[in-house]
């Protein structure tokens, strides 16, 4: 590691796990945890996978399939949370970000990529979350309307580094990610 004080050094290395988690199916950082909050106020969390993380733009990218509740809880309450813990790193990262949910021709050239057997993670009959009269008494057609890009625009990343003296940094949009330190 090189300078303990230097706050870009660390924000940089989160983005390079982001950045590796959309590349490497391996990377603990392929599987962040996504918290979104219910109508009726109860959080919800779920593993989902990253498709897409631009740091010019602060942006992450999700898919899913429009039917499932998380839709739901983001058209009532647009924000949502990320965390990821990466244990070979020490490095804990939690974000928040406002969701755009995407349909229709603008979602076509994520569409195009996703590959054929993986289609069918959109259009589960009946919707997921429906009570079913025995374990496998549903069918996963692949539907192309029910494919949603949730483009999530960064509002706050927060940083947690355990090592012989904990580390942890702020950053919000508002300040261009200037960031700061925190008391951990
Ligand atoms: C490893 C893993 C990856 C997943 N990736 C996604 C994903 O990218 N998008 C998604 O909608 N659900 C994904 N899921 C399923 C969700 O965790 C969840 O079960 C489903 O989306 C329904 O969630 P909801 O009812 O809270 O909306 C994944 C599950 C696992 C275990």
């Amino acid at each position: 590691m090189g300078d303990p004080n230097d706050l870009h050094a660390l924000l940089d290395e989160a983005w390079r796990h982001l950045t590796r988690g959309v590349a490497d199916s391996r990377s603990p950082a392929r599987y962040p945890t996504f918290a979104t909050v219910a109508p009726d106020g109860t959080p919800e969390a779920r593993t989902v996978s990253l498709r897409g993380a631009s740091r010019s733009q602060s942006v992450l990218e999700v898919h899913t399939d429009i039917a499932t509740s998380k839709v739901i809880a983001l058209q009532h309450n647009p924000k949502a949370a990320f965390h990821i813990w990466l244990p070979r790193a020490d490095l804990q990262i939690r974000i928040t970000a406002f969701v755009d949910i995407q349909t229709g021709p603008d979602t076509d050239p994520q569409w195009d990529r996703v590959p054929e057997g993986s289609r069918v993670s959109y259009g589960t009959m009946p919707t997921p979350g429906t009570p079913i009269s025995d374990v496998y008494a549903y069918e996963k057609p692949s539907n192309r309307d029910r494919f949603a890009v949730f483009k999530c625009q960064l509002l706050e990343i927060d940083l947690v580094h355990l090592g012989a003296r904990h580390r942890r940094a702020g950053f919000v949009r508002t300040d261009d990610w200037a960031g700061t330190w925190m008391a951990p």
